[in-house]
């Protein structure tokens, strides 16, 4: 049985004998070919399907090592700022672990499942007439002069159980892909990824991948290169204007020969129906930045036909229910609760 990531890899992250052994069971996630769309853009195209972690995205990852450290430290009380999905993972951990969490989110700007999430894993919630960077601002403050753990990903063990996922993709395709595509809004995870993959390289040779970020353009403050005062996206979970991560997320594009482009809500909602619909995978809008991402650079010639390229799809479709009614072209049929009506329906689709 999959015992979680800490147990799992020990000996990659700085496990000691006082690191309690916290687990939702996360990590092992599936990698999927996307037989469809390999098809439609000429390359071999693998989805990793962070959804499918406890709390529906890939922040359990970081999180189940950064509250266990918390712990070993002696924290009561771990907090954070989000854009929701870290909120989740937070309150759920920190709720396993018997200790109590603080969110701090942006009014109406959290996607509705994640605020479910974080309420019923019993956080405390404060919303703030103020984006993502405002909240990171304060919590980073008050973290310094109360006792209360920080755990958003400036948080290194964020960084280090996040990195993890890049072992798992080695381990399935036999060695890195091509390219490694993802979204990047704090810009925590492309630098998770990318030290993943040079850590396993070092002892495996498994090699590395070009890594290629991906910012909504209406917060796309690395490829700007400057802040963004207030960003727009529709991806919420990606809407943030000063990346903590900043100069990390540089050094992977740089190190690795890749590239941090933008992509319009256009695109992003393009590819979030795209996904959806061609291979069976609901993703939350900020996931499909980088299909969008992927996509762009196929038709841009900055990904070679016939490579081996991984889309990280890093949050469940589910925990934005409502951009999914909202860009759904399908309208539900109100029929008669009879067989005979039901039955000529039936008949008319086939
Ligand atoms: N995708 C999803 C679904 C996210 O929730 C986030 C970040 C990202 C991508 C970007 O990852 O910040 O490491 O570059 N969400 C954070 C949150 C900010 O609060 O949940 P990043």
């Amino acid at each position: 049985m999959w015992k979680g990531l800490i147990e799992e890899y020990k000996q990659f992250l700085p496990v000691t004998e006082n690191t309690p052994a916290l687990t939702l069971n996360e990590g092992n996630t599936p990698l999927i070919h996307l037989v469809n769309l390999s098809k439609k853009l000429g390359i071999e195209l693998y989805g990793k399907i962070e959804g499918a972690n406890p709390t529906g995205s890939f922040k359990d990852r970081g999180m189940v090592f950064a509250v266990a450290k918390a712990i070993e430290d002696g924290s009561k009380c771990v907090i954070c700022a989000s854009t929701g999905n870290t909120s989740a993972a937070a309150a759920a951990y920190a709720t396993r672990a018997g200790i109590q969490s603080i969110v701090v989110i942006p009014k109406g700007k959290v996607a509705l499942g994640k605020l479910a999430q974080a309420t019923m894993y019993g956080a405390k919630i404060i919303e703030i007439d103020g984006n993502f960077d405002d909240a990171l601002n304060i919590v980073r403050q008050v973290s310094e002069t109360t006792p209360v753990a920080l755990v958003n990903s400036v948080n290194p063990y964020r960084i280090e159980g996040q990195k993890t996922a890049s072992f798992e993709i080695v381990d399935a395709l036999g060695s890195a892909p091509d390219y490694l595509c993802i979204p990047v809004g704090n810009a925590g995870n492309i630098t998770a990824y990318w030290k993943g993959f040079k850590e396993y390289n070092d002892v495996k040779g498994s090699g590395l991948p070009k890594m290629y970020g991906f910012e909504a353009e209406g917060a796309a403050a690395i490829v700007k290169g400057e802040p963004i005062a207030n960003p727009e996206t529709v991806a919420t979970a990606i809407r943030i204007g000063n990346p903590a991560s900043w100069q990390y997320a540089e050094a992977a594009r740089d190190e690795s020969g890749g590239i941090i482009d933008s992509v319009t809500d256009e695109e992003i909602l393009a590819a979030y129906k795209l996904i959806a619909g061609t291979e069976g995978i609901f993703v939350e809008p900020g996931s499909a930045a980088s299909l969008a991402g992927v996509i762009k650079s196929v038709e841009n010639g900055k990904i070679a036909k016939g490579s081996k390229v991984v889309t990280v799809f890093t949050g469940n479709g589910l925990k934005d229910p409502d951009t999914a009614m909202n860009v759904s072209t399908v309208d539900v049929v109100s029929l008669k609760n009879e067989d005979e009506v039901i039955r000529k329906y039936i008949e008319g689709v086939l």
